[in-house]
């Protein structure tokens, strides 16, 4: 079961370095000020993806909130990201109504078919995987994200059949 979330989001790959214009350009087109801090960091990753070193020398000089200030801001709260992640992002939801469902078992699957552990990105830069808290998608658990795609009343076996579709559909693009 699939629902469509509407984000638009253009980002780097990992291994590249972001061009930073485009918040240049952000910082440049309105006032900012301390009060704007969080906004700006989550234009930021919606931007990039997460938050790129240089960006927090570039917020500070806007808003004249020193950079230790800002790197605790973005390390306090869990949206924030500070390294590059994947083309997709896999959320496995790990919520009280998907734990019972044994969401434990689509992570160990997706662990198994990605070759990767929870919070790390395939080499190649496709997939990076996640366990978040409750997606709001309860009745369909348990559940997963993988981009803005939320599939539900998964098995080990469907959540690894998205991923592998997904590959192959990318490896088919190419060719
Ligand atoms: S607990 Fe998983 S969607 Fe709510």
């Amino acid at each position: 079961m699939r629902i469509q979330r509407q984000l638009t989001r253009t980002r780097p790959q990992p291994g590249d370095s972001p061009d930073l214009e485009q918040l240049r350009q952000l910082l440049a087109d309105q006032p900012t000020d301390s009060s704007k801090l969080i906004p700006l960091l989550q234009a930021t990753q919606q931007m990039y993806g997460y938050i790129p070193g240089q960006a927090f020398a570039m917020i500070s000089e806007a808003t004249g909130v020193p950079v230790s200030d800002i790197y605790g801001v973005a390390t306090f709260y869990a949206q924030f990201r500070l390294k590059p992640v994947g083309k997709h992002i896999v959320k496995v939801c790990h919520g009280t109504a998907c734990h019972v469902q044994n969401a434990n078992a689509i992570t160990d699957a997706l662990k198994e078919a990605l070759q990767i552990e929870e919070n790390e990105t395939t080499p190649d830069g496709m997939f990076t995987l996640e366990s978040v808290a409750c997606l709001g998608c309860c009745s369909l658990a348990p559940v997963m994200m993988v981009g803005d795609e939320t599939h539900g009343k998964l098995t080990g076996k469907t959540a690894t059949r998205i991923i592998k579709d997904m590959k192959n559909d990318t490896c088919r693009k190419q060719q």
